[in-house]
């Protein structure tokens, strides 16, 4: 293993709305396919809070649509409003969407965006919402965008040390477990519990409450999972970060530690890591 040394892990809006998600675009089929073992969990919860009959849903962060497109055709009578900051992903998402006719995007920050989209019965995130500026800020628009009784639904990490995935790719390009202390935009800003319910009482959501998820990330699928694997984390997360500051010598060395890694986590041809999440859910009392 490699001495952990400090990298930014943190991921900002400035990050989404250029490089970062461009990559995201352009991998949406595997980082689907990562979250999959998630959104069922997800879907479910969503499923549970979405009214029948003709509500206005938001999908906060939507990235690539994919869930989105889940809620549109769990209630077809349901308006689905997908909000992104990243142009490159509302495209990937109106391309996939193509002529459903409850489903809208809009390439905006969700905390400009989301008031004049709004009102909303529903807000939902697939780990969307982690990236925030000012989260305290950013949580009271969206409970300003519900409507009375609305519903707030979101999926997030729990802390880098129970994500398998993310907990060994770090020791093998040797990246240092993020701070679980204070608030930096990124994967793992919404690991604590207490900071989280502290934060969504303060923007006014109540009947506030968590439910551990645990789930398998897949990496890895196909003709040859282990290479699809070391591809898809070549491209994002750790090792991506590793592999861009890496001197050219070091490239190769960097790389087959993650192979090696994925190969160990192969399993009937699928390379899947642990992975753990937060479902959270809470209520706009007026
Ligand atoms: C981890 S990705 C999740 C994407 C998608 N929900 C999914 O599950 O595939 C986080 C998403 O949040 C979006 N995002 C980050 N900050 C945002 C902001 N301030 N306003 C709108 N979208 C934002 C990113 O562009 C990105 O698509």
């Amino acid at each position: 293993m490699m001495q952990p040394t400090d990298v930014a892990t943190t991921i900002d809006a400035a990050g989404w709305s250029g490089a970062n998600g461009d990559v995201w675009a352009q991998e949406w089929q595997r980082t689907d396919r990562s979250f999959a073992d998630l959104s069922v969990h997800l879907n479910r919860a969503v499923r549970e809070a979405m009214a029948s009959g003709p509500i206005a849903v938001a999908d906060v962060g939507c990235g690539a649509g994919g869930t989105a497109l889940a809620a549109a055709s769990a209630n077809p009578q349901a308006q689905v409003t997908g909000i992104d900051i990243s142009p490159a992903l509302i495209a990937v998402a109106q391309a996939r969407a193509g002529a459903t006719p409850n489903i809208r995007f809009v390439a905006a920050a969700v905390e400009a965006a989301i008031g004049a989209a709004g009102p909303f019965d529903l807000i939902m995130s697939r780990h969307g919402v982690m990236f925030f500026d000012d989260p305290l800020d950013a949580f009271t628009h969206l409970r300003t965008a519900t409507r009375p009784g609305g519903r707030l639904v979101f999926s997030c990490f729990r802390a880098a040390a129970d994500n398998g995935w993310a907990r060994e790719t770090m020791a093998a390009v040797g990246e240092a477990l993020p701070a679980s202390d204070g608030y930096a935009p990124g994967p793992f800003a919404f690991a604590d519990e207490t900071f989280v319910r502290g934060l969504l009482a303060g923007a006014g959501w109540v009947e506030v409450n968590a439910r551990p998820v645990d789930f398998a990330y897949r990496a890895g699928a196909g003709d040859d999972p282990v290479a699809d694997a070391v591809g898809f984390f070549g491209r994002i997360g750790p090792a991506a970060r590793a592999l861009k500051v890496a001197a050219p010598a070091e490239r190769a060395a960097i790389l087959e530690r993650v192979r090696a890694l994925c190969a160990a986590r192969m399993r009937d041809g699928h390379v899947d890591f642990p992975a753990a999440a937060w479902i959270w859910s809470a209520r706009n009392p007026h």
